[in-house]
């Protein structure tokens, strides 16, 4: 029975053996894989490089430093406060988020709205609304906020911004962040 069992792992072996001898299966596979990596490069899919900017860590991390008050329809949150800015795709001085490659993003913004006034904010990418925040005070200051996922193209602008004004926000408790997955 051993004896069976043995000759029969031989007869395998060789027969795999003589089916994928390695070496020219293996050289046909090299060929073909560096034809395929060389076209890739060539087209700019692919490429090992961490500072290529589809390898780039982006995040970002930012806060008001200044109470935001009776800002009209359309106006733009700036951040100016930057705690991460990981990439650079966050313009403090605009509020301005521009993707630096394609690929699917987060972004979450949270604001606090002064007693008994509204903060109605949008995430808005290329001036198109994305996703709505309905924040309104009433008796007291009331914290918002939202988080949404979208697929951008590079240099994609993304911001918040109000979409029905005025809104009135509260420089503490107000954030906005995002990374690229
Ligand atoms: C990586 O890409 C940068 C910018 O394209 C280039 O300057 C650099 O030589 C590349 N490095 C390697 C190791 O390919
Ligand atoms: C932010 O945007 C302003 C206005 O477009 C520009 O002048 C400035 O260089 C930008 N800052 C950074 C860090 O990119």
């Amino acid at each position: 029975m051993f004896w069976a069992f043995v000759v029969l792992m031989i007869t395998i072996q060789c027969g795999l053996c003589d089916k994928v001898s390695p070496k020219p299966g293996l050289k046909l596979f090299r060929e073909d894989y560096k034809s395929v990596e060389e076209t890739c490069l060539a087209v700019g899919f692919v490429r090992n490089n961490c500072t290529e900017p589809n390898y780039r860590m982006i995040a970002f991390d930012v806060r008001l430093k200044e109470d935001k008050r009776n800002l009209a329809d359309k106006a733009r949150v700036v951040f100016e406060t930057v705690d991460l800015n990981e990439g650079l795709g966050h313009n403090a001085s605009t509020g301005i988020f521009t993707a630096r490659s394609n690929g699917i993003y987060v972004f979450d913004w949270t604001t606090l709205a002064w007693t008994g006034q509204y903060a109605f904010t949008s995430l808005v990418v290329n001036n198109q609304l994305k996703s709505w925040i309905y924040c309104s005070g009433g008796q007291m200051y009331l914290p918002c906020s939202k988080m949404t996922i979208v697929k951008l193209r590079k240099e994609d602008k993304v911001w918040i911004g109000v979409y029905q004004g005025p809104a009135n926000i509260h420089r503490h408790y107000t954030s906005f962040s995002g990374y690229k997955l």
